[in-house]
């Protein structure tokens, strides 16, 4: 399966940061064709800096989030449609930091995957344990409960990514041992059956401290089909890198 490398930028860098960081990404993206995808998701104002300059490039686009509504009275949101308009072609959804910040719960990342749907986008819906559920030897219920609350009906592989995130491997430097992600990759391939009709399609990427010096290991495992990467997307040299472990 061709994989996916993702970055997500998460709340970092303002215009002429995002506009380098992109410009340097989709440059070596034209140079050296890889064998994977690339995506990048910026903050929401920059998305239409970032896409001007990924116009042309083999980089697609991503936000990082959006409203279960089509258009409203919702101050501050961004909805599905106007993340389509300003050139993204998938959106993040659920990602663990939104679900502990602002309490998103299974049932409104099933809401928001449905609009993203709606709205032509591929949603990249994120799963994992915290430290502790890991420790009381929950993950796999939990990530089989976040599995069933936030899919909804009829989706395809064209259209849904999942990220397996260990709340525990963001940002802090820490990752799960090979064994540990195989299991949960294998055991989300395995629940996908019957959710999703060409479930063996469907990319799973792991997320959560991936960097270059471990980013070949982690894509070898089996059901791993890309990475979501944070701290290390935002060098070019490193998501580079990552990308190139991708393909
Ligand atoms: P880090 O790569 O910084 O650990 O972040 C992972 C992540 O949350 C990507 O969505």
């Amino acid at each position: 399966m061709r994989k996916l490398a993702a970055g997500n930028w998460k709340m970092n860098g303002l215009k002429a940061d995002g506009v380098a960081l992109a410009g340097e990404i989709a440059q070596r993206a034209k140079a050296e064709k890889l064998g994977c995808d690339i995506l990048i998701c910026p903050p929401a104002p920059l998305l239409f800096p970032v896409g001007a300059v990924l116009a042309g490039s083999p980089v697609a686009l991503g936000a990082q989030n959006c409203h279960a509504n089509e258009k409203g009275a919702h101050t501050g949101e961004v909805a599905a449609p106007m993340l389509t308009d300003a050139g993204c072609s998938y959106v993040i959804l659920g990602h663990s930091e939104r679900r502990a910040d602002n309490g998103e719960s299974d049932a409104v990342v099933r809401a928001k995957t449905v609009a993203a749907h709606k709205a032509g986008l591929i949603a990249i819906v994120c799963i994992g344990e915290t430290l502790q559920e890991r420790d009381a030897g929950e993950t796999l219920a939990v990530v089989s409960r976040q599995l069933a609350g936030s899919l909804p009906d009829g989706l395809d592989a064209k259209g849904l990514v999942i990220a397996y995130e260990p709340v525990w491997a963001i940002g802090t430097g820490r990752t799960p041992t090979i064994v540990q992600v195989a299991e949960v990759h294998a055991h989300i391939r395995q629940t996908l059956k019957g959710r999703v009709a060409d479930s063996d399609a469907v990319r799973i990427l792991y997320g959560g401290s991936v960097k270059p010096s471990n980013a070949q290991e982690l894509m070898n495992v089996p059901n791993v089909d890309g990475a979501l990467v944070g701290g290390a997307s935002l060098v070019a040299a490193d998501f580079w890198a990552i990308a190139q472990a991708c393909s």
